[in-house]
């Protein structure tokens, strides 16, 4: 399914965004997500890597899952936190109250990825050398994104979900609809150079208030309750939820291979947990986020309820209605994958950042997900569909459902996964 050329284009990628560097006297290597734009490492980005490395070059897809853990914070009291950005060369402290290290996280998929490199290249001692770091980033979001014990994490910025402006965030960062004032246009960034993200006045407009969001979390100090009774965003996404579930049974069956047989018990027990909320409260005649500390419920579009695969949390039902939402997504578009803002609801605009594209990262969970539940035939469409548009356009950062056209970044890593995509089919 994949081509010699378009196998060739992922490992040039993957091989041109390698950085090497040194932190506390020892030596890492990761994968930068694009030249220019994305210098630093990302968290779930390098998960991703790693994923895709696993089939090039092993010994890479390790390095690059030891490099993510190394900035995770030791002390205060966000302890066991993976940062979402980690600043290698040390110059975070413009943005955030850090030198090397960003403040929030992103999707927790460390133990996805690292049980998945293992499956190609077992290396015991890797998954020994990893698991105290991964535990302790379990431990930290029971103990600082749970505060009101429903067993579902919440989000205190966009950005920790990873798809920054959809407009699923629209209304908790206080825009509803497409509404932006003379002030917010005024007050907007430049747009970023190089690329036309923030060309839209609403667009730039989310950006400034994202900026603007980071100084309210540093006064509560990222504090979850404290910003939850402040009004600020606060989001228990559904998704995310689903992501964090599969990460839990990741860590479990590493736990089992380590032979650490009470802690797999331990995430066994918090992934059903966090299953039966998820089925409980952000289920529904059709699903929700959760938004503040009452819990508003939000419905959500998209590709969210087909990424919630991957968590098997869903229950009979709700996978069942997962899986026919793929269908019909599938049904409805002539050529595209999944985009991660249906083309049926409103703000759908497919060329605009997060707003209804297509994003590889969310096609991969879909896919994994898919095949998790045996739905190989759906699983192997969605792969075809995202090399189809990649083979085309190049390794972009995210795609046009409706034009095919690339978007953002050129040269982006994560779209090197259209080689896990193809070699899983
Ligand atoms: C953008 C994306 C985010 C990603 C980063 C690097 O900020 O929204 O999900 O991690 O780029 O690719």
């Amino acid at each position: 399914m994949i081509s010699k050329t378009l196998r060739a284009e992922c490992e040039r990628v993957l091989v041109g965004n390698r950085i090497t560097s040194t932190w506390q006297g020892r030596h890492y290597r990761y994968t930068r997500p694009a030249p220019m734009i994305y210098e630093q490492q990302w968290l779930w980005d390098s998960c991703f890597h790693a994923i895709t490395l696993r089939w090039l070059d092993s010994a890479m897809a390790w390095d690059e899952l030891r490099a993510v853990v190394a900035h995770q914070h030791r002390g205060g009291p966000d302890a066991g936190m993976l940062p979402h950005m980690a600043y290698w060369s040390g110059d975070a402290g413009a943005l955030w109250p850090h030198t090397h290290c960003s403040s929030i996280t992103q999707p927790p998929l460390v133990a996805v990825a690292a049980q998945l490199v293992h499956q190609v290249a077992p290396d015991r001692a890797a998954l020994a050398e990893l698991y105290p770091a991964l535990a302790a980033y379990h431990h930290w979001w029971l103990r600082r994104r749970d505060p009101l014990g429903l067993d579902l994490v919440c989000l205190l910025h966009p950005w920790e979900a990873g798809a920054d402006a959809s407009p699923r965030w629209d209304v908790p960062m206080g825009f509803a609809g497409d509404a932006v004032t003379a002030h917010d246009v005024r007050s907007g960034l430049p747009a970023m150079q190089g690329t036309s993200y923030y060309a839209n006045p609403h667009d730039n407009a989310l950006r400034t208030a994202r900026m603007a969001l980071l100084k309210t979390l540093i006064a509560h100090d990222h504090d979850a309750l404290a910003l939850g009774e402040a009004g600020s965003f606060y989001v228990v996404p559904l998704d995310f939820n689903a992501i964090r579930c599969a990460d839990l049974l990741a860590l479990a069956a590493i736990a089992e291979l380590l032979n650490l047989h009470a802690d797999a018990a331990h995430w066994r027990v918090l992934h059903a947990r966090s299953a039966a909320a998820i089925q409980a409260r952000l289920a529904g005649p059709g699903y929700t986020d959760l938004l503040g500390l009452n819990a508003t419920p939000q419905h959500m579009d998209g590709s969210a309820l087909a990424v919630a695969l991957v968590g098997q949390c869903l229950g009979p039902a709700g996978t069942a209605q997962a899986i026919a939402s793929v269908r019909s997504a599938l049904a409805d578009a002539a050529h595209a994958p999944l985009c991660n803002h249906a083309p049926s609801a409103a703000h759908f605009a497919p060329a605009r950042y997060w707003r209804g594209n297509v994003w590889p990262p969310l096609n991969w969970l879909a896919m994994h997900g898919l095949r998790l539940h045996g739905e190989h035939a759906l699983a192997n469409a969605l792969a075809e569909r995202t090399c189809a548009l990649v083979q085309s356009a190049g390794l972009r950062e995210y795609f046009n459902p409706v034009t095919g056209e690339g978007l953002g970044s050129q040269d982006h890593s994560w779209t090197a996964l259209v080689l896990d995509m193809a070699l899983t089919h």
